[in-house]
């Protein structure tokens, strides 16, 4: 490795220091500026960003540009689409960004993609061979151990191979306007506890259900007790031996080890060990999602990421969409001291969008210790938390509002809802009434002179409107970026995903540490298995 040089080692974190240093313009100074709204406004793969909520200046946007730059972040990302192992401590590539390479849809594919002919050829057929299974299913043409048509697919997994095909499967599965319950139901246990398996399956008819195993490893202790069950339940229900492998599809990059475990070869599904977890949705572990919202479906979420894809290498850093959101978290969490950052989507449909993104950012950027081995001193992955809006405004924004804490906010708003109600339209406009208005709130805030003015004109005393304007008023300056999606389609879904996992990238680009292993998880793994072999549990 060339000599590692430590994020605060640059100038330009330097300069950004000292400009943190220097007293700033509050939000509510900087707003009514309508060129430097019009500056801070941005597209990116049918995405608009409004960031001009964000608590930067020219002269603080000059100087996070020229970090990326001295950090050399898009020759890094080169480097990740051109196969380079970036995963240092495991060796490996990282390439999920070949599995929206494009290819088995109309979209032609690059003559020879960045990543070579060879992983593209291999990403195309794997991709054929489970969005074929998906359509033979919701074509009834796989049946049970009675002959019955498969009605009800059931995924066991975890982590990676459960978050991402769960959050997309609820966001996408009821797209039509008619609202009617899906062809297919897909359910999704991750969990361990007898109770998720075990309600899951009560409604279920064992002869007319088929389970997904999901592993990239075959080795997650969870999901292993799950397929045994699964397997159990089956037989508990007349299945014989023979008949097992018909009900069993394992997704994994270990297909010996499921084969040899009684998955048949037709019915394995691969993924490949330059796959991260976390970055799997676009893989065979997509499989769920495809057959609840079928092929083609899930071939325009791939064209999303890929577009974006193509927007994150081709667009220069000043409009580089991807590259600012981890800018915006940078100055954010390292120099205006947030430690948390808060992800709100304004659609239900998005209410498993924030899991989904809290494996990807803080299994990615989770770590304290740099490529070459030295310990972070600077911050580096902020905990990621949220969830819905409306919901939020009505629990936890309090704390965002007048608690402690610096939260910066991406809001997540989607312009036309789903139809499917007489009065939806109004539904939709309460819900980007709010959206804009919580973020105008966090950036303008409400003085405390401005506070006893309204109390008093409320018909407080003066002494009353003094004792109270302290517990009602607020600081304000609290940084958010409004993303938009016109409407939420697979496409927007893919293009909306992969924004954030580069994102992540270029951040841990920027602190300088390793986005792509997950060390952290494996200590918990060895001692449950040290405690398990010591009490012979
Ligand atoms: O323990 C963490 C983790 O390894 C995640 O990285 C992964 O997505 C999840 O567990 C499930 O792993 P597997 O797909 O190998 O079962």
């Amino acid at each position: 490795m060339s000599h590692f040089i430590r994020p605060e080692q640059r100038p330009a974190w330097q300069a950004l220091q000292a400009l943190a240093d220097a007293s700033a313009p509050h939000l509510r100074e900087l707003l009514p500026d309508a060129p430097r709204h019009a500056a801070l406004q941005f597209e990116a793969a049918g995405i608009q960003a409004d960031a001009s909520r964000q608590r930067v200046t020219p002269q603080i946007m000059q100087a996070l540009l020229q970090l990326a730059d001295e950090a050399q972040v898009m020759r890094q990302a080169q480097a990740m689409f051109h196969g380079e192992a970036i995963n240092t401590t495991e060796q490996r590539p990282v390439l999920h960004v070949a599995l929206r390479g494009g290819g088995l849809d109309a979209t032609p594919t690059a003559a020879s993609p960045p990543w070579g002919a060879a992983i593209a050829a291999e990403v195309q057929r794997e991709l054929a061979r489970f969005t074929d299974f998906a359509e033979q299913l919701r074509a009834g043409g796989v049946s049970g151990f009675t002959g019955e048509a498969i009605t009800d697919v059931v995924n066991l997994g975890i982590g990676g191979s459960d978050l991402g095909p769960r959050m997309a499967s609820e966001a996408l599965g009821q797209l039509s306007d008619t609202l009617k319950p899906p062809p297919f139901r897909v359910h999704y246990v991750s969990n361990v506890d007898p109770w998720s398996l075990a309600t899951t399956l009560a409604p279920l008819q064992a002869s007319r259900t088929l389970f997904i195993v999901q592993s990239k490893s075959f080795t997650t202790q969870e999901t292993m007790t799950l397929a045994a069950s699964a397997k159990r339940w089956l037989q508990d229900a007349g299945c014989s031996e023979a008949l097992l492998s018909q009900q069993l599809v394992a997704v994994t990059a270990q297909p010996a080890l499921a084969q040899a475990s009684g998955y048949k070869p037709g019915h394995c599904f691969l993924l490949w060990d330059w796959v991260g977890g976390r970055y799997s949705v676009w893989s065979a572990i997509g499989l769920p999602l495809a057959v609840l919202i079928g092929r083609e479906a899930f071939l325009q979420m791939l064209a999303g990421g890929r577009a974006m894809d193509q927007h994150f290498l081709n667009t220069p850093p000043a409009r580089n969409l991807p590259l600012l959101m981890a800018l915006w978290g940078i100055w954010n969490r390292n120099f205006l001291g947030a430690s948390t950052h808060h992800v709100a989507p304004y659609a239900s449909a998005l209410g498993r969008l924030v899991p989904f993104l809290q494996q990807m950012d803080m299994e990615s950027n989770g770590k304290r210790v740099h490529a070459d081995g030295s310990m972070a001193s600077v911050g580096t992955s902020p905990v990621l938390w949220g969830g819905l809006g409306i919901d939020g405004q009505h629990a936890y924004f309090q704390l965002i509002h007048q608690g402690q804490h610096l939260v910066p906010v991406d809001f997540i708003g989607v312009r036309q809802a789903h139809a499917g109600l007489p009065l939806a339209a109004e539904h939709q406009r309460v819900v980007l009434l709010n959206l804009q208005a919580q973020a105008q709130a966090l950036a303008m805030g409400r003085s405390v002179t401005d506070t006893a003015q309204m109390l008093r004109e409320s018909g407080l005393s003066e002494a009353q409107a003094q004792a109270m304007a302290p517990h009602r008023s607020f600081a304000g300056n609290v940084p958010s970026t409004l993303l938009w999606l016109d409407q939420l389609t697979p496409h927007s879904l893919g293009a909306l995903l992969a924004l954030y996992e580069h994102k992540v990238f270029c951040q841990a680009a920027i602190w300088g540490i390793n986005a792509f292993d997950q060390w952290g998880v494996e200590l918990g793994k060895t001692m449950a298995r040290t405690l398990e072999s010591l009490r012979g549990a």
